[in-house]
């Protein structure tokens, strides 16, 4: 039986060669089994991309922006984590989703390759967000300050080395968001980006109410455009996360709602750094037609 001192700031594991956060990776074949229904809408990112973002948004297309409705429930058990198990402090992700009615709503950071397969023959709508690489950098680095779950990161220049080298959980942002890219060749989803949300809600909006075969009027986009806005989120208690225990999430040392802007980046990448990130970045991105902007 587990318990959180089992997994509290413990050391990464490895599933099927990916990083992987210690308190997910034991019992996998739970994810592997995973049941997918054909009437999921999945919101697949890298982690701290604006995960919390888009699946509020797409609550508020689905109930119409109606706010109320979405006040149901806090995010994290309305759009419940697929790999998520914190034994003793959360019901894991895959129970969670079980005991769901459809239509479900299902987060996961899981990389293409560690997807339960069972996915792409259920035709699910597929939403992922991407964000640059170095507002994500930063970001993680204050999320492994505040999250338990994951190992203390130590300084910011000996995180941003195990970031770059993909030694982080769930890997390298660089092969995820070059995979996921590929996939959608293959299997048609929405690929969005978080810069692009931030510069143009409603078109982004827009795109995920149509995706979803949806139609909402220019009241109810204005509505939610408002419910969702940075501010809104970051003062709204079943948003922001600091209704999660202090086992799991130390809450002075980093909000989880930060700042939600473009180019943060520059306030903690040196000028060394960000030199030896661009050589890798240049490397890494070389052959993919994928393209992000790092500041506005
Ligand atoms: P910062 O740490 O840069 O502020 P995720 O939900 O994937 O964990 O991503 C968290 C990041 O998204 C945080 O970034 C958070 O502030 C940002 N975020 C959350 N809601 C947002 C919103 N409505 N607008 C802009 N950024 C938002």
């Amino acid at each position: 039986m587990l318990t959180p001192a089992d997994f509290i700031r413990k050391e990464l594991k490895t599933v099927h060669r990916y990083p992987m956060i210690c308190a997910f990776a034991h019992n996998w074949e739970r994810i592997e089994k995973f049941q997918w229904r054909p009437d999921d809408i999945v919101i697949a990112t890298y982690p701290k991309s604006g995960t919390t973002w888009i699946s509020e948004i797409v609550d508020m297309i689905q109930n119409h922006g109606d706010a109320e409705k979405c006040s149901r429930e806090a995010i994290y058990n309305k759009v419940p984590m697929l790999e998520l198990s914190a034994p003793g402090v959360r019901t894991s992700g895959t129970e969670a989703l079980e005991k769901m009615p459809s239509p479900r709503l299902v987060k996961t950071h899981l990389p293409v390759d560690l997807i339960p397969k069972d996915l792409w023959k259920n035709n699910c709508k597929i939403i992922y967000m991407a964000r640059n690489a170095k507002d994500v950098a930063v970001s993680y680095y204050y999320f492994h300050l505040m999250n338990k779950l994951l190992p203390y990161p130590n300084s910011w220049a000996e995180y941003l080395e195990a970031y770059m080298t993909g030694k982080v959980p769930y890997g390298s942002w660089f092969a995820h968001v070059k995979k996921w890219w590929d996939k959608k060749e293959e299997y048609p989803m929405l690929y969005l980006f978080y810069e692009d949300m931030k510069e143009n809600p409603k078109k982004e909006i827009v795109k995920v109410m149509q995706f979803l075969g949806m139609s909402l009027g220019e009241e109810v986009l204005e509505k939610i455009i408002h419910h969702t806005s940075f501010e809104m989120m970051k003062g709204n208690p079943l948003l922001n996360f600091t209704k999660i225990p202090s086992v799991m999430m130390d809450h002075d040392a980093s909000c989880f709602m930060r700042k939600g802007t473009i180019g943060d980046w520059k306030n903690y990448f040196t000028v060394a750094q960000n030199e030896i990130f661009d050589v890798i970045y240049e490397k890494e991105m070389a052959g993919t037609s994928l393209k992000f902007c790092t500041e506005i």
